[in-house]
């Protein structure tokens, strides 16, 4: 029994599946990021992956590198690539092996092989050198025993915001997502010359205090500043400080010309949050948009094409027209068209450029409450969304009547237009019904409508035939830019086998939930289920509990909006 040695210059390329222990901790080395070492799977990865690299995939640690602790796991069916803080990680059908990654804190009670000692010049990972050392592994407690990093907060804010609820914490949650206001953060400023010399330096002053308050900083919010030319000042990577930023602010110089918003939205939606510019997948896209009076050209379009793409736009408006000057506007109520519309939580009018200083602390407050960003419109609007439903007999008149209510109240939470949400639906016993197909009903009263004219069929359960039916009928006219999600909602063990269709719908890019209520099979909820199964597979013991699982799907998906990739 021999101890956990790994040499730090080799340990980009360490595999989990090298290393015959449950659990170990290993310190990685900077720029794995660079070596592009293979990393099967999300959150939980297959054990032939990269540790280094899928920690930094998971946020656990960053390029500079840290210690990591892995746990292994049993094999999945299927590992889901994604692209996250900048490591693209792979698909892969099946594995043995698991594992998952957590910030490198030895937990208590367990003792680590070595937490660790370095012998560079000897590289002994291989696994026949190792043999497990089962006296000093009990089986690990429940993951809930990993304390996640104690936060810190910045300055103003005195209290932790509340969190979007991922429902039980899954141990390959840990790591991301935890770091408060973690966004990654853009200004567009008013660079044009009818602002002047004055109000310009107004301005840096402005995202000067910003920089301050915000703390930046690569685990929290990273900060970058572009000039309505467009032309980047600072990219999203430039700077991990406060302090350096506020440099940079203050050797900005104005550009002139006119304030094309929309041209530059367009251009930030395009190449400013990509990730060779430091966009970290991991973080919500932040733009916030700094108007003298209003823009010189049209912002709608361009907005929400940058909405549907992830980015949250707030829009801070100085000195905006008064009744007398709407007539000047090249766009009636621009702000309202660019934003999304939520009460007002994402524009922010202010009515002299004196009063702008007054906007640092409201603004920091909004842009770090991650929660109202990962559930706002962005993630509302750019879905084509199937319902499967059950119809068998088992399921009877009156449940029937609650699941398509369930079905209204996911459905109303959306925005639903051609362009925005649009949802289909399926009915199956033994046999397939498309009730109606995607965007068949393009607003919201006419679909809910729909849904509640939907007959109760009754018959038997083939949820895998009504799977591909789902697949055939609707996602294959999916529109490219929407993301494809998939409901299946069912109260018993189907007849068919649900593996062979589940897993083609989930190689098509269907995101899919299953929702199970009372003799439905655990087993298959999960087949049916994308991975990490505890976030898209419910079950409720009753059609009566059915709504508790409404705002958590709305969460979901929202959640998932900010953590993928983007086309
Ligand atoms: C749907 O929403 C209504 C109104 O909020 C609520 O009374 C009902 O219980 C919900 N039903 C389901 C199944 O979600």
């Amino acid at each position: 029994c021999s101890p956990v040695i790994l040499t730090s210059d080799a340990s980009c390329d360490v595999r989990a599946g090298k290393i015959n222990l449950p659990e170990f901790i290993v310190k990685c080395p900077a720029h794995c990021k660079e070596t592009k070492q293979r990393v099967y799977g999300t959150g939980v990865f297959a054990s032939i992956s990269s540790i280094c690299n899928a920690a930094i995939h998971s946020g656990v640690i960053t390029n500079a590198g840290g210690k990591v602790i892995v746990k292994k796991m049993a094999g999945q069916n299927i590992y889901k690539g994604t692209n996250s803080n900048g490591v693209r990680s792979l698909s892969l059908p099946k594995w043995r092996e698991s594992f998952a990654v957590h910030v490198g804190k030895p937990k208590k009670g367990v003792i680590y092989p070595s937490t660790l000692d370095y012998i560079p010049s000897r590289p002994t990972y291989e696994t026949e050198a190792l043999l497990p050392c089962p006296s000093l592994f009990p089986p690990s407690p429940c993951p809930s025993a990993y304390d996640p990093e104690p936060k810190s907060y910045p300055n103003p804010i005195p209290k932790p915001l509340p969190r979007c609820s991922r429902g039980t914490a899954a141990p390959e949650n840990i790591g991301t997502g935890e770091n408060y206001c973690k966004v990654d953060l853009a200004f567009l400023m008013d660079g044009s010359w009818s602002i002047g010399k004055r109000r310009f330096k107004i301005q840096k002053d402005f995202l000067a205090e910003v920089a301050q308050t915000i703390n930046v900083g690569v685990a929290g919010p990273m900060m970058g500043v572009i000039q309505d030319d467009p032309i980047t000042e600072i990219s999203l990577k430039s700077y991990s400080s406060s302090r350096d930023v506020k440099a940079a602010v203050d050797k900005i110089t104005q550009k002139g010309g006119q304030s094309n918003v929309g041209k530059a939205l367009s251009y930030i939606n395009k190449l400013y949050f990509s990730d060779a510019t430091g966009n970290r997948g991991s973080a919500p896209n932040v733009v916030v948009v700094l108007v003298d009076g209003w823009p010189t050209d049209k912002v709608e379009e361009a907005s929400r094409l940058a909405r549907e793409s992830g980015i949250n736009i707030f829009f801070v408006t100085i000195e905006g027209p008064d009744e007398n000057e709407k007539h000047n506007l090249v766009e009636a109520n621009f702000v309202d068209k660019a934003v999304c519309r939520t009460n007002g939580f994402f524009s922010l009018p202010v009515s002299s450029w004196f009063g702008l200083r007054k906007a640092v602390q409201p603004l920091v407050k909004r842009v770090c409450d991650t929660d109202r960003l990962v559930c706002s419109k962005t993630c509302l609007n750019a879905n084509d969304i199937a319902f499967v439903i059950d119809g068998s007999s088992s399921v009877g008149t009156g449940n029937f009547r609650t699941v398509l209510q369930f079905v209204a109240n996911v459905t109303r939470e959306f925005e639903i237009s051609d362009t925005d949400t649009r949802v289909g639906a399926v009915q199956y016993t033994y046999e397939q019904r498309l009730e109606f197909a995607f965007g068949q009903y393009n607003n919201k009263a006419e679909l809910l409508n729909a849904i509640k004219r939907i007959n109760y069929w009754s018959g038997g359960t083939s949820t895998g035939a009504a799977i591909t039916y789902a697949a055939e009928q609707l996602f294959s006219k999916s529109k490219p830019n929407k993301r494809k999600i998939m409901i299946v909602i069912t109260d018993g063990r189907s007849y068919d086998d649900v593996r062979a269709p589940a897993l083609a719908v989930h190689r098509q890019g269907v995101i899919a939930y299953s929702i199970g209520i009372a003799w439905a099979a655990q087993d298959e909820l999960e087949y049916i289920a994308t991975d990490p199964d505890k976030e898209h597979s419910y079950f409720v013991d009753e059609f009566d509990n059915l709504y508790k699982y409404v705002p958590k799907i709305i969460q979901n998906i929202c959640q998932e909006f900010n953590s993928q990739p983007r086309n």
